[in-house]
């Protein structure tokens, strides 16, 4: 059973289809790739994803589990975490609270748990500080752990974008053009955390990317998409070889 498997989705705004058709089929571990020139519709593919916006047809399985339906954060707690386009970071929070934030999505549980076992709360709030640190650690970011995120440089803000959305425990995690206005050294750098969130938790990616070179060299699949269409998706080295991605993409 695939991990995401999404079926004939489409959304219109007004008169504009932005999604049609659109199918997925994403296998856990898979670091897939969704491509397209601007306005293709791959931001609104993920809010679908997501449920920021409910498709007028289509359905979306996650790990066999129907998510078309449910909201963001019901969307979270089955298993799929984001970043954004523009980060979106708490910028008046400490580093280590911004992760907080994402864990608390999933400790919540516990602590209502707590209710019952009165006086493990503190013990919860350790917990939760060790995880953030073990979370931060593994993305080299304890070092910054208490100055604020809006004080990091851009790379790190993005890394630490990434943690945040991992310490929600996902099963799938969606990148929104995370090297977009990076510089070739944060770009380089990026790529080797794409690749440490693969080894440290086993993580299924798809990556949404401008940039069809620099897909093409770490994703073992991609989907095309273009004027809200799937153009041509399967193995990166086929895709890239298609006339119709040629001509339609690289060819511009
Ligand atoms: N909420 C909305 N209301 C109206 N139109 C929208 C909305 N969201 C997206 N669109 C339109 O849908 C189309 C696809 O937009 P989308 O942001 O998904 O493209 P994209 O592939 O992510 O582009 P980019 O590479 O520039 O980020 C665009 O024409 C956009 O204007
Ligand atoms: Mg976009």
């Amino acid at each position: 059973m695939a991990l995401l498997e999404v079926n004939n989705l489409s959304i219109s705004f007004g008169g504009l289809r932005a999604v049609g058709d659109f199918n997925l089929k994403i296998e856990k571990g898979e670091l897939y790739g969704l491509i397209g020139p601007n306005g293709a519709g791959k931001t609104t593919v993920f809010n679908l994803l997501t449920g920021v916006y409910k498709p007028d047809e289509g359905i979306i399985k996650l790990d066999g589990q129907d998510i078309t339906r449910k909201n963001t954060i019901e969307i979270n707690h089955a298993g799929i975490a984001r970043t954004f386009q523009n980060i979106r970071l708490f910028k008046q929070l400490s580093v280590i609270d911004n992760v907080k934030v994402g864990l608390s999505e999933r400790i919540k549980y516990s602590l209502f748990e707590s209710i019952f076992h009165v006086g493990s709360y503190k013990a919860k709030e350790k917990e939760m500080e060790e995880e953030a640190l073990r979370l931060l650690k593994v993305f080299d970011l304890d070092g910054e752990k208490d100055i604020l995120a809006s004080n990091l440089p851009y790379g790190k803000q993005r890394k630490l974008e990434i943690a945040r959305a991992m310490a929600t425990d996902p099963k799938l995690l969606l990148l929104d053009e995370p090297a977009a206005g990076m510089n070739p050294n944060e770009t380089k750098e990026l790529m080797e955390t794409i690749a440490l969130v693969r080894r440290e938790f086993d993580m299924t990616i798809l990556l949404i990317e401008h940039d069809m070179k620099l897909v093409s060299g770490i994703c073992e699949k991609l989907t095309v998409l273009n004027f809200g269409r799937v153009l041509c998706q399967g193995e990166t080295k086929e895709v890239l070889a298609d006339p119709e991605v040629i001509k339609a993409y690289i060819g511009d």
